[in-house]
């Protein structure tokens, strides 16, 4: 069983743009996209797992992207550090909701860094990316506030601006990714780490297919990615595609709307 944080998208708006999938020009609809995400948090529920809600706030239509709200991994919570003003107010919102759960370690990031959006735990180790939002000095005091070793990861396509959009972690040794979304090194070292990592398509990587949730099990993503669904099989996971095309216009997706809350022995 996982527990999941998620922000439901009443607010929901494409009102600037920070990065290239977003177009203010287009028009969204609220009702839908609160439609799409009910439907991801039932599926949650469904699969066993425990989701707790955190309430929207006016004027953040972005908050609907819980991942990036904060890091937690054995109760610790590092909140983050929006790299936009038009985000930085959802960080008072996360450092109230842990504060108010019984979470005793809560911090908020001294470097900018937006939470799963670029740390993504992967069993003994935290994957990191930066090159676009998240400052590479935080890398660093992740790797001190967690106490894990940080593989530090260099994105160098605008379109996979997070790192929860061109890898994901299937289980604590196996990830799937994008090696087009990576710097040269980066690609090395993904290479050396996990020679036996699922690569995407381009295709597949380009309709969001990487922002995908594992229980270890099912794998939730968006359900455009078809081919990587074949090859999710083939590795013996079971994938569930998504239709979240309202939150696509904000560039996110299944990933994005879920922040995972790890506790070690405690219970909140
Ligand atoms: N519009 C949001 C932004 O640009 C989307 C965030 C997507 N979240 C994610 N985990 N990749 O910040």
């Amino acid at each position: 069983m996982r527990h999941y944080l998620m922000v439901r998208p009443a607010y929901f708006d494409v009102a600037y743009s920070i990065n290239p999938w977003m177009d203010p020009g287009k028009p969204t609809d609220a009702g839908l996209a609160v439609a799409q995400w009910d439907w991801l948090r039932d599926l949650y529920l469904d699969l066993g797992h425990r989701v707790d809600l955190l309430d929207p706030v006016p004027g953040l239509p972005d908050m609907v992207y819980a991942a990036n709200g904060a890091t937690v991994v054995d109760g610790r919570v590092l909140v983050a550090r929006f790299r936009h003003r038009q985000r930085r107010g959802e960080s008072v919102a996360y450092l109230k909701w842990f504060a108010g759960h019984g979470y005793r370690d809560v911090r908020q990031a001294r470097w900018a860094n937006e939470g799963e959006g670029d740390f993504l735990v992967a069993g003994p180790r935290i994957l990191a990316g930066s090159g676009f939002r998240t400052d590479p000095r935080a890398h660093a005091e992740a790797a001190a506030f967690f106490g894990l070793p940080v593989v530090g990861l260099t994105l160098t396509d605008p379109r996979y601006y997070h790192l929860d959009t061109a890898l994901a972690v299937l289980a604590d040794d196996v990830i799937v990714y994008a090696p087009e979304a990576f710097s040269e090194d980066s690609r090395r070292r993904l290479e050396q780490l996990y020679p036996d990592a699922v690569v995407a398509s381009a295709a597949d990587t380009a309709v969001f297919g990487l922002n995908a949730v594992s229980d270890g099990r099912h794998v939730i993503l968006p359900q455009a990615a078809t081919r990587l669904m074949a090859q999710l099989r083939e590795r013996g996971f079971e994938p569930i595609g998504a239709d979240l095309s309202e939150l696509l216009k904000g560039g996110g997706s299944v990933k994005c709307c879920t922040l995972e809350l790890r506790h070690g022995g405690e219970e909140h």
